[in-house]
């Protein structure tokens, strides 16, 4: 078979075995621009609406189970709605959903993150990580008193204006409608994992230089982890030209140890952020670290002159039922750890060797990037000939992946999030990645992945 016939019986036993959810989505578009709420989520000729997530599935509302790689936006380090997290939610739910006062989960929660990453001599909450990662840079231009972030290129913190530069390929053009360019000068980018040139550009702002914010592996540009002395790199121009040095560990805090990013490569940030697996499974986001910078933002006992920087705000912030999820998950994550992270990062290796050796077998050129629990795919070609930064991933051949994630999920049951990387929970097995493997080396017969650009 030719393949633009393979992607055209694979379209169509997609929208064979998800009628119901064809229905819903022709409904969505008249509700929701797009027909979405988050951008991320449509893919191409319309997404399946869920209905039910256990364990490593999601049921969708035509009754198809997929074994889940994207785990809630990489969020589920132990798994849809564990028994451990649904059953402390629910006693509290009977106790309270929004207290809207103090409360002393949020102060348990608090513990339980110090000690992973202790770190986090003060944390502030908010409810999601966009809004942390904004806590992050008012806070250093608050304790530098200068204007200019540096981020990656490519980085992602978050739907938040400050740091809305340089997220989509190819990089240099304004990310959207509605962005001032004034507000764009104040924020500078520089090339993951190419230090002499990031540094070049540092030098020239470092007077301004407020803070430089990384994610310590690219997450939403690639899953790229950074090579040796790249993060250290910036650690030390920042330190010694008082700015901050922010480490976005939304993703990679409590996935890839218990002691996060920071301690695998050996940092010390002044600031850093957290979000996704330590609200187990509900809406956060939060913001550590040093306890003179941090209290700045100390609204309490201050001279009516003394004006604080204000980044405690959120109806729903410390509320008692994500306090509760994330309590959960972390007291389960550490009684466990020690069974937990050597799992999920052997089904990681054992996913990221089958894959390279599926698509190599098969003649497909590509390169599997990641660690630990993550792992992406991309599809080579005759520029580019190995993933290390988001341009690599831009100039990859994106058509290629949106294929082969697209019949993962229609012919296979398998659900990755098209084009974004995958995330291994406590609940997957090696038999998963022996699964996925096998599916992958049948798509590569199928031929369907041959029609390069
Ligand atoms: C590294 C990183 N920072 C920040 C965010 C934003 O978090 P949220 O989607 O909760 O606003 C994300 C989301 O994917 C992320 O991956």
């Amino acid at each position: 078979m030719n393949p633009s016939a393979a992607a055209i019986r694979i379209q169509k036993e997609y929208l064979k075995k998800t009628r119901k959810s064809h229905a819903l989505y022709k409904r969505s578009v008249s509700c929701f621009p797009g027909g979405i709420s988050h951008n991320i989520r449509y893919f191409a000729p319309y997404p399946f609406y869920t209905k039910l997530a256990k364990g490593k599935h999601l049921r969708d509302v035509d009754g198809n189970v997929y074994t889940d790689y994207w785990m809630g936006h990489w969020a589920l380090l132990i798994g849809h709605s564990h028994p451990i997290v649904t059953s402390a939610v629910r006693r509290q739910t009977s106790h309270g959903t929004l207290f809207g006062t103090v409360n002393k989960l949020s102060l348990d929660l608090a513990y339980a993150i110090k000690e992973g990453m202790p770190r986090a001599e003060l944390i502030r909450y908010s409810s999601t990580g966009s809004e942390a990662t904004m806590y992050a840079v008012r806070l250093a231009r608050a304790k530098t008193g200068r204007r200019v972030v540096a981020k990656i290129v490519g980085g992602w913190h978050g739907y938040n204006t400050n740091l809305l530069q340089s997220v989509n390929y190819p990089f240099e053009l304004d990310e959207g409608l509605g962005l001032i360019q004034d507000e764009e000068q104040f924020v500078e980018s520089i090339p993951f994992n190419d230090l002499e040139r990031s540094l070049k550009i540092l030098d020239t702002i470092r007077d301004d230089l407020a803070c430089i914010i990384v994610e310590p592996v690219l997450g939403g540009a690639g899953c790229i982890t950074p090579e040796s002395d790249y993060l250290h790199g910036l650690q030390e121009f920042a330190k010694r030209n008082d700015a901050l040095f922010i480490l976005d560990e939304i993703v990679t805090g409590f996935r890839l140890s218990f002691r996060g990013a920071a301690d695998e490569y050996k940092l010390d940030p002044d600031l850093f952020t957290l979000g996704k697996i330590v609200g187990g499974g509900l809406p956060i986001g939060v913001l550590c670290g040093d306890k003179d910078i941090m209290s700045l933002c100390n609204p309490v006992g201050r001279e009516k002159s003394e004006v604080a920087c204000y980044i405690g705000g959120g109806t729903f912030s410390a509320n008692p039922l994500t306090m509760t999820a994330g309590l959960a998950t972390l007291k389960h994550v550490k009684q466990n750890k020690s069974a937990i992270y050597p799992k999920i990062n052997k089904i990681g290796t054992r996913i990221r060797k089958g894959l390279k050796k599926a698509f190599s077998d098969g003649g497909v050129d590509v390169d599997v990037t990641g660690i630990g629990s993550l792992f992406m795919t991309h599809f080579l070609n005759k520029d580019i000939r190995k993933i290390s930064s988001a341009s690599d991933v831009g100039l990859s051949d994106r058509d290629l992946l949106r294929k082969y994630h697209f019949a993962l999920i229609a012919k296979h049951n398998m659900f990755f999030l098209p084009e974004k990387m995958g995330a291994i929970s406590s609940m997957h097995s090696l038999k998963d990645a022996d699964h996925l493997i096998d599916a992958t080396h049948q798509i590569v017969q199928s031929r369907l992945l041959s029609l390069s650009k």
